[in-house]
């Protein structure tokens, strides 16, 4: 089935649908969004989805348009006309349309999303992990549409050969530059805190819940890099990677310094080489932490799309 796409009212194809140029997403990255999964044609953990949206709608000021009842009608009928039992849907809030100007205009939010076929898993292999400096603002903690920063470490990682951007502030790990990182080190695991330094996952959340249930031990601390050598499993976790296992981390060894305190110096690109790779930490197979909380997720989503939770 074709993507569908939403804007302002209307359900049109993604590849038709068009914003102004004076749309503030556009110009200023002024929004926020969110991504959700659909299993077995059901939105998956909408309302903790919803929950962040309205968190990062208020903290910069933005009106909800909808409220939760609203954005799951919207969002119902677009997996409905996408047909798809297994779906991601993105949508975004943006502050408008509006004359460009930095100042906050008095228009109407502007909403769009798309809903897109995920094509079953395939049995994950094991990811790698690329450690860089964590260069984003103060405030990751808003879903804001500003994913620069992101999107170069991404880049950078998978020209590395990596599948995940590892980003470290001050020497601690703070997390994936589009997923939450985890680490098992003597049967406790880490995980950094939800405060202002990372995208509080709502996949982090449920993995929180299972691990409770599972009876197992979690630190909600960041790992000192320095620390990551001494660990016995790492995994990542998010909407789209669920919970992945991971086989290997290593850093560009010119990037060291960084880790631990930016330096001053504006580099020439931001898209740097990674011409001496270290590995840092690195392991065969999956761990049994890892099993275990991966078993638990596949439970979890089986047992949603049989409409059971
Ligand atoms: C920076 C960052 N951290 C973590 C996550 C994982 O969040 P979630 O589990 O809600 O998908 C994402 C997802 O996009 C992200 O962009």
């Amino acid at each position: 089935m074709p993507a569908i796409g939403y804007l302002n009212g209307e359900f049109q194809s993604p590849d038709s649908a068009v914003v102004p140029i004076d749309e503030r997403g556009h110009n200023f990255g002024d929004g926020v969004y969110e991504v959700l999964r659909v299993y077995g044609g059901r939105a998956f953990l909408s309302d903790w989805h919803f929950e962040r949206l309205e968190r990062s709608l208020r903290a910069i000021a933005i009106d909800n348009p909808h409220t939760r009842a609203e954005w799951a009608r919207l969002m119902n009928e677009a997996i409905r006309r996408s047909g798809e039992a297994q779906a991601l849907v993105y949508l975004q809030v943006t502050r408008g349309f509006a004359t460009r100007s930095h100042g906050f205009p008095q228009v109407r939010p502007s909403v769009s999303m798309t809903v897109r076929k995920v094509s079953e898993k395939a049995p994950s292999a094991h990811g790698t992990l690329l450690c860089l400096p964590d260069e984003r603002w103060g405030n990751v903690w808003v879903k804001t549409i500003n994913l620069l920063p992101n999107v170069i470490a991404k880049e950078v990682a998978h020209r590395a050969g990596a599948d995940e951007a590892l980003l470290v502030r001050n020497g601690e790990v703070t997390e994936g530059s589009s997923s939450n990182a985890w680490f098992v080190r003597d049967g406790v695991i880490w995980t950094a805190p939800a405060d202002r330094y990372i995208l509080a996952g709502v996949t982090r959340r449920l993995v929180l819940q299972l691990a409770e249930e599972l009876g197992l031990t979690v630190r909600e601390q960041r790992l000192p890099l320095d620390d990551l050598k001494d660990v016995d499993e790492v995994f990542i976790t998010g909407t789209t990677s669920e919970v992945q296992p991971i086989h290997k981390v290593f850093v560009d060894e010119g990037t060291g310094p960084a880790l631990q305190a930016l330096p001053d110096t504006a580099p020439d690109t931001l898209l740097q080489e990674v011409s001496h790779p270290v590995t840092l930490w690195e392991t065969e197979g999956t761990g049994v932490v890892t099993a275990k909380l991966r078993e638990a997720y596949a439970d979890y989503v089986t047992r949603f799309a049989m409409l059971e939770v």
